[in-house]
């Protein structure tokens, strides 16, 4: 293959299954409801499909809290059920990629229950044991270290107290992994997702951390690790018997580390999920949450994109589980059709793969939850218990309702039915109340909807070269209301141009394209309005892609 892989062309679709269609009516999503909604999925123009974990798991972190890699969670249907929905996907053309939770397990796995049994258990060093622990903080609940009576030493846990972080140095557990991959892989599915995995290996000696973020002391020592591109090389090993691809998920990576895993000698991953342009307001948490800032997030988008050209490949992403929703983040619930397909066009046109959130493509918005005890996601309610504690219950509440994952994992919003069309009975999650307004059924029927705009801008890529290959440069780069971007490939060019403002704001022509009449090819207002458009104004949160040839 050349180096225009197979997954370049492509769009994804994240499914997290639990909030996106009950089939069998228990208020849960599931796999019987994944596979009657795949017609749905791949009305969007997408070509595959991310599953987030479907495994079995206590659900202390939905789902990224495995029990048994091999099989799938009750609540979600059986094996049976999971091969009917990759051979209908496959069959309608859709990849399928899993999800690789191997940073850690739960601590309801087998191998975790053996391993706490005692130290000369045959699964005694599948995890991380210390006698004393050192400083490290755990991204989710309080210090990184729990104790365990019967073993008489302490775990290591990054995340939640539930998910023990797994001995990679050791090689019995690399070779776990591997039978894993090739498990999946085995059955037909097309590649992974991979979680956290530039976390995997830690220094040897586990040195006390010194503050990196805060909440996160002891990070220098696991992020890329000494390891890693060892670790790397051997899972990648296993793709290469087979036609796949691995995309990493890489917390704080910089331009600089995430180069080694897509670049050159060490190259072990097709594409890697960054967070810079998560970090223009909050990341995951309220604890650093600071007004959004366009400029922020355009050097971080841009960042990327300059620095992978022709060399790696973008993952592009706006949402996911793990974050609010992005019209309540960086767009406005007032401006909600207008900010939501400007989103779109904002990175859907970047070069890279773009990825889609459930809901993400009918404009789902945060939910308001009364109080932190209707929250089920560890970290929001972590952070509520942790931070800004001098401040009031009300005012930690809304930095909860700016910043949970939650707002992400509320069930998806088919129709205008109870429990919008998600399920016959009580979801297990709130519905937002907003399901009148932002639904499947109602978008569908709107040629000038969110839904529609998502598909008219994948279209739009999918049928130009220019789109998935070209070249990216940026316009304006100081510009507060408005992200210019071109892609360009010989002659022709695309201008995307997105007002982040609540007001008209003027844009300007940059100098190449002057002289030159662009065609209008895509833009989320209905109609010109001449007198505006004279001006070179822009009306709230409007995007317009124009065509040029540069002959
Ligand atoms: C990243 C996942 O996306 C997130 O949902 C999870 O909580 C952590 N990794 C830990 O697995």
């Amino acid at each position: 293959m050349d180096d225009r892989e197979w997954y370049k062309p492509m769009s994804f679709y994240q499914i997290w299954v639990r909030s996106f269609a009950d089939g069998n009516g228990d208020g849960i999503g599931d796999l019987y409801g994944v596979y009657d909604k795949l017609p749905y999925v791949k009305s969007l123009g997408v070509d595959g499909i991310w599953f987030s974990p479907i495994y079995p798991s206590p659900n202390a972190d939905y789902g990224y809290d495995i029990s048994d890699y091999k099989n799938i969670h009750p609540d979600f249907g059986d094996l049976e059920q999971f091969k009917k929905v990759l051979t209908r996907a496959h069959e309608m053309g859709l990849k399928v990629i899993m999800d690789l939770v191997v940073n850690h397990t739960s601590d309801e796995h087998p191998w975790f229950v053996e391993s706490c049994k005692g130290k000369d258990n045959p699964y005694s060093d599948y995890y991380i044991w210390r006698d004393k622990p050192n400083n490290w903080d755990s991204l989710f609940e309080g210090e990184a270290w729990e104790y365990v009576p019967s073993r008489g030493q302490y775990y290591l846990h990054i995340f939640a107290k539930k998910q023990p972080d797994l001995n990679m140095d050791n090689p019995k557990v690399r070779e776990e992994v591997k039978s894993i991959m090739r498990f999946w892989l085995d059955m037909g599915v097309d590649g992974f997702r991979e979680d956290v995995i530039n976390f995997i290996s830690k220094r040897e000696g586990l040195p006390n951390g010194l503050p990196f973020l805060p909440a996160a002391k002891g990070m220098s020592h696991y992020k890329d690790g000494p390891h890693i591109h060892e670790y790397m090389a051997e899972f990648r090993k296993v793709c290469e018997d087979y036609d796949c691809f691995q995309l990493g998920e890489g917390p704080m990576t910089t331009v600089k580390s995430a180069m080694k895993y897509l670049t050159g000698p060490t190259k072990s991953l097709d594409m890697m999920f960054s967070f810079d342009h998560m970090m223009a307001d909050c990341m995951y948490t309220e604890y650093l949450h600071r007004p959004f800032s366009l400029v922020k997030l355009k050097k971080a988008f841009t960042k990327w994109q300059y620095a992978l050209a022709g060399k790696g490949w973008n993952a592009l992403y706006i949402e996911n589980h793990d974050h609010p929703r992005i019209i309540s983040r960086y767009g406005s619930e007032f401006f909600w059709r207008e900010s939501g397909t400007m989103l779109a066009a904002s990175y859907i046109f970047q070069q890279g793969t773009p990825f889609i959130y459930q809901g993400q493509e009918i404009g789902m918005t945060n939910i308001k939850l009364m109080s932190i005890d209707q929250y089920v996601d560890v970290s929001s309610i972590t952070n509520y218990h942790t931070y800004h504690l001098k401040e009031d219950p009300e005012r930690r509440l809304h930095r909860i309702h700016l910043s949970s994952r939650d707002s992400a994992r509320t069930p998806m919003q088919w129709d205008t039915s109870e429990n919008a069309g998600f399920s016959k009975v009580k979801p297990w999650f709130y519905v937002n109340p907003n399901y009148n307004k932002v639904n499947v059924a109602k978008e569908e029927e709107d040629k000038e909807s969110i839904l529609w705009f998502y598909r008219n801008c994948l279209a739009l890529r999918k049928g130009s070269e220019t789109l998935i290959y070209g070249d990216y440069t940026e316009y304006f780069p100081k510009d507060k209301n408005i992200f210019m971007y071109e892609r360009s490939l010989g002659k022709e060019s695309y201008l995307i141009i997105c007002s982040f403002s609540r007001l008209p704001v003027r844009a300007h022509k940059p100098e190449k394209f002057k002289g030159h009449k662009g065609e209008l090819v895509l833009c989320n207002y209905e109609g010109e309005s001449k007198l505006l458009h004279k001006k070179g104004l822009l009306r709230p949160f409007e995007t317009r892609v124009y065509r040029y040839n540069l002959e």
